[in-house]
């Protein structure tokens, strides 16, 4: 009799479960810990936005919708993006609801590599990006990035790796774990290398709405960039609606055409419910926004001037809810840092080598939690610092 076969794909094997949910595992079985582990808004949805979704369920609406989604969503999501960023797409042919950024990401790697062709991705990253890229059959390219460049990557990184296998670049700005924001400046030396080189770009820009003293600048915005740049945004972070799995894609017909063809047999359609509040969002959702925007703001001050305070130094982050202090004060690697302190301290936070390599000697403290409980993590980071320093 033969032996069952190893059924699992290489592909799929090859990539490592992320470094993220252990943390999580491990403090969920503990008592009194405060965690800055969580990559999401503690708010719950606005009541309005809320409504919306109870009210379409009442009203019936549980049925598949079209599979590009809601037109009325896509045009208010067009009408959305000319208003912040002058940017015009045709919500007919331009503008894909999708279940979050997460699957907007796969449909956007799906539809454009074929095997072998290379992504540049800086780091650190969020945690998907290497993985959607490896599952299309693309090989990422990882560019790191410092804490010099106020972790924002540099055009010549972006040029040093270039091969004449690249064919995209994925930029995550605001950046999950780091808070960087790419500036004007930056992001136009980089659309030059990108026309050099005929690079598309896949811009994930979740958090654009989060941003602190500074402005964020749409990458497609750039002269030149609409044609080769593939959108991601969504409603998970600016709206608090990570339950809901909402976002959308936004480019050019033909490469939306493309990933509409994956979505349409993959996933159909984004959660009917879930559109009718995301409509609700986009139209009324703008005070919601700026609140909790000038929230998170007041605790990303009182986080990073205490972090520099205690000497786990850290670059102010203008974007997104993280610091990303160093922690070499304490001579620790990131993950016995987080461990030990997790233990020693019930302060959970996560190891900054979880988003790529130039992560190491970092940790990730979300302050997507109450300002009350950041004051009492600081306090018991105070403590574990004096101890180990
Ligand atoms: C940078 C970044 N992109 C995408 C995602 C996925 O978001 P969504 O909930 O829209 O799938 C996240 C979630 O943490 C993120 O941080």
């Amino acid at each position: 009799m033969s032996r069952v076969r190893n059924f699992v794909s290489e592909r799929i094997a090859s990539v490592p479960p992320s470094g993220i949910r252990r943390f999580f595992d491990i403090a969920a079985t503990m008592e009194d810990v405060i965690s800055l582990g969580i990559g999401e808004p503690d708010f719950t949805t606005p009541e309005p936005i809320l409504q919306a979704g109870i009210e379409a369920l009442r009203r019936g609406e549980t049925h598949y919708t079209s599979n590009s989604g809601l037109m009325e969503l896509r045009r208010a999501i067009a009408e959305h993006l000319d208003r912040l960023y002058g940017q015009t797409y045709n919500p007919a042919s331009e503008i894909l609801i999708t279940v979050g950024v997460s699957e907007a990401l796969y449909l956007a790697c799906a539809a454009t590599l074929d095997p072998g062709d290379e992504v540049i991705i800086p780091e650190p990253c969020f945690v998907s990006y290497a993985p959607e890229v490896v599952f299309a059959g693309g090989v990422p390219v990882m560019v790191p990035t410092s804490p010099e460049n106020n972790w924002q990557v540099t055009a010549e990184a972006i040029e040093a790796a270039v091969t004449p296998k690249t064919k995209a670049l994925l930029l995550g700005y605001p950046s999950n774990p780091t808070g960087a924001v790419m500036s004007r400046e930056r992001l136009n030396e980089i659309a030059t290398v990108v026309k050099r080189h005929n690079l598309l770009v896949i811009s994930d820009e979740l958090y654009d709405r989060l941003v602190y003293d500074t402005q964020h600048v749409c990458f497609p915005s750039l002269p030149g960039m609409y044609s080769r740049t593939i959108l991601l945004m969504g409603f998970s972070k600016a709206y608090a609606m990570t339950g809901w799995r909402i976002g959308w894609a936004a480019g050019p017909a033909e490469i939306m055409e493309m990933m509409r063809r994956v979505h349409q047999y993959t996933i159909m359609c984004a959660p009917t419910v879930a559109q009718y509040a995301a409509l609700v969002a986009i139209k009324e959702g703008e005070p919601f926004v700026e609140e909790m925007r000038q929230e998170y703001d007041r605790r990303r001050r009182l986080i990073v001037g205490g972090l520099n305070e205690i000497g786990l130094t850290c670059v102010e982050p203008k974007g997104a809810f993280y610091a990303f202090p160093s922690i070499a004060v304490t001579g620790m690697d990131e993950n016995t840092f987080a461990e030990k302190l997790l233990q020693e301290e019930r302060v959970a936070v996560v190891p900054g080598s979880a988003f790529g390599p130039s992560g190491k000697g970092y940790v990730r403290c979300s302050y997507a939690t109450a300002y009350e409980k950041i004051e009492e993590a600081l306090e018991r980071m105070r403590r574990f610092v004096r101890r180990h320093g």
